[in-house]
Parts: structure tokens; sequence; C-alpha cells
């Protein structure tokens, strides 16, 4: 049976989670307590600031949005002004943001509340997910801190909070995980009650501000004195110290092997050593002389043929046999090394005539030149097999 690779597999969360009734309630009270209160996008109910704010925060953190949000709502306080302003405005106050396509769908967005809305932000937040650059989680947020409509957030500092509380295991961003989130976020919702518009402004801010500030990605204050996490009583991911595996990270895609031969051509206490062009990896490195053979598959005898005939370039090799081999891995790709140990016998060697740029080394003098790392190691464990 073909085996399933780590990133094509399926991740199921079990159907057996329970959101405790009063989740919403502890997100509730912490937030009057703990929650921040002061940004400049609350306490008001202007969905047009609230939509500002949640699009700059899309992926740019408070500190850095705060200083262009009330530069952005002095000069075009309104939807109307927004959507009257020339693209070139906009964009200059977007200006070092970064992620321009929020900022034109933002200019976007505006002049459609104002042809199809007649001016009005949407409350009902399946409305408001059918504008240019609003998703169903900034939707909800927008609805809910603007309107107190009941609906849930999932953004990825949400994601973090309910992967470490629930103790869901596989990436978030999968569609079998991120759908189960979804339900549970729905769940999670404090109880509709006389104050349901105050909570639910409180709530979908608890959330955000846990996220980004006891339940953060590198070291949560599950239980600082001051703010302790309200949910860690029953917090999976801190009963069983699994804060620092959840939520799992994004899959790697395995990434591509190539392999190439080198040479450890010797004569006496001296190695051959080749000047590597300068574009590529290492360049402008010296490094072992690599030869062109097929290596999938890789034929050992031929390979060693080959290194002969390589060395002939320099006088009369003695024999050539496999030295071993060692793998490297780079950010793109990983690179299989194989090696051959060549020795040059006791005649003087000749300069090669064309080519790159050669040279003898006494193994001595290696720490004076920049070798490559793998190729420092191979030198290495060839002079502690005692071969040079
Ligand atoms: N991130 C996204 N929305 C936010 C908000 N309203 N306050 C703080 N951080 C946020």
């Amino acid at each position: 049976m073909p085996r399933k690779s780590a990133s094509s597999a399926v991740s199921t969360v079990s159907p057996d989670i329970r959101v405790p009734p009063d989740f919403g309630a502890r997100v509730v009270d912490w937030q009057r307590v703990h929650g921040r209160h002061d940004l400049p996008w609350q306490n008001t109910r202007d969905p047009y600031r609230i939509w500002l704010s949640e699009i700059m925060l899309q992926q740019t953190q408070v500190s850095a949005v705060i200083e262009y949000f009330q530069r952005f709502v002095a000069q075009l306080p309104t939807v109307a002004a927004l959507a009257a302003a020339p693209a070139d405005e906009v964009m200059a106050l977007w200006a070092g943001l970064g992620y321009y396509s929020r900022a034109r769908n933002l200019h976007r967005c505006a002049m459609q509340v104002m042809s199809e809305h007649g001016g009005q932000f949407p409350a009902d937040p399946a409305v408001l997910a059918t504008l240019p650059g609003i998703g169903r989680s900034t939707a909800a947020a927008v609805a809910a801190f603007s309107a107190g409509v009941r609906s849930p957030i999932l953004d990825g500092n949400v994601k973090r909070v309910f992967a470490r509380f629930f103790g869901i295991h596989g990436h978030p961003g999968e569609r079998a995980i991120e759908n189960r989130m979804w339900e549970l976020a729905e769940s999670a919702l404090p109880v509709p009650g006389p104050r349901q518009a105050e909570d639910m402004v409180a709530y979908t801010q608890g959330l955000m501000d846990l996220g980004a500030t006891v339940c953060s990605r590198g070291k949560p204050a599950c239980l600082a004195y001051a703010g302790a996490c309200p949910l860690s009583g029953d917090c999976v991911a801190r009963r069983q110290g699994l804060t620092g595996v959840l939520p799992t990270p994004k899959p790697r895609a395995a990434i591509p092997e190539r392999s190439t031969v080198m040479l450890l051509v010797r004569h006496g206490r001296e190695i051959l050593l080749q000047l590597r062009p300068d574009s590529g990896i290492w360049g402008g490195l010296w490094s072992l002389p690599e030869i062109p053979v097929e290596t999938l598959p890789f034929d050992a005898e031929l390979a060693e043929q080959a290194a002969l005939d390589y060395a002939r370039n320099f006088g009369d090799p003695a024999r050539a046999d496999m030295a071993g081999e060692l793998t490297h891995v780079f950010t793109h790709f990983r690179l299989l090394i194989r090696a051959i140990r060549v020795d040059m016998g006791a005649l003087q060697v000749r300069e090669s005539n064309g080519g790159p740029p050669h040279r003898w080394l006494s193994l001595d003098d290696l720490d004076a030149l920049g070798t490559p790392a793998p190729v420092r190691r191979l030198l290495d464990d060839q002079a502690r097999g005692g071969l040079f």
C-alpha cells in the first residue's frame, strides 16, 4: 500500500470536544478587568472606524497600526470621505503598512458601501462578508463591535487559543481543523442575555486580547499573578504541558534533494581545491573539485573511473576509492555529497591547463581558507580516520 506523506495526511478533530458553558462568561469577565480598553478604535460604535481598524490590524501589530489609524481618520473621517478620495491619497495614507491589496480593497469597499448600502455598513456579518477585503472573521468582529451582533471570530490568535484550550492537534490552516474550530467558536459564544451587545464587545475583544497578550505564541503567561488566563484551569495544553507544541505548525513542504560527487585528490599532505564561480552556492569559495557523473542511479565503479580521468589532468593517479557520503541541508534543498578519494602517487603533480582555478593546499593550512562547512567536515572526517 502506498504510504501517505505527512503533508497529505488529513487531520480530524475529535467530535467529543465539549465547550464549557461558562467559556464566554469567563472571557467577558476577564476582558473587563484585564483587557485593553483605550485603543483608538475602541469606545465607539462607528462601524467605519471599527472596520478601518480591523483591516489595518489584519496583518499588522497594534503598536504599528495606532499612528496610521489616527492619521487616516483625521484626513478621511467617514466612509463617504474615503469613497470620494483619489486612490493616490488612500495609498499615501497606507504607505508603510504593507500588503497594499488591503488598501485597494478598502477603497473599493468604501465605494461599494456608498453605492450599494446607502452609505451605511450592513450590521449582518453575512452581508458584510460579501464586501471587498472582509472575510468571515473580520465581518464578525465589525458586527460585534459596532452592533453587538452575536457572531464568532476566528483569526490567527483565536485559533491559537482554541488549539491550546481544546487540545486540538493538526495545523489550524487545514480545512477539517478550521471547520471544526468554527463550530467550536459558535458554541463558545457568551450565552444570550439582556446585556448581549456589551458582552459581545467584551467577548470579541477579550479573545483578541487573550491571544495577543496572555496566550502568546512564545511564552504564554497562563498563571501570571495579575490577569492569569481565565481558561487555564481546564486548558488541555496547559494541563498536559503542550503549550510549546500547540498550535501545530504548518507542515513544511518536503525539500528536494540534489546530489554531487566531490573529489579528495591527495598528494602527500596536500589536497586539491577548486575555486567556485562567484554566482551560485558557495560563490567565490575554495571547495573540493566536483565531477559530473550520473548520481541516480549511482555507480561507484564508474564514478571512481571518472575521478581517475579527472585527476590525470594533474599527474599520474595511483588509485581512487569511495571515501563516504554526507548530507548538507540548505534552505531550499538538501545536498547529498558523495566523496571519492584519489591518491596521486609519489610523482610530482603538474598544473592543469584550463578549467576553473585550482590550488594545492597543505591540510595544515585549511584554517586560513574559507571552505564550505560540509567540505570542511569531509576533510576533518578523513583526517580523523587517519587517511591523510
Ligand atoms: N487585532 C484585530 N482586531 C483587533 C482589535 N480590535 N484590537 C486589538 N487587536 C486586534
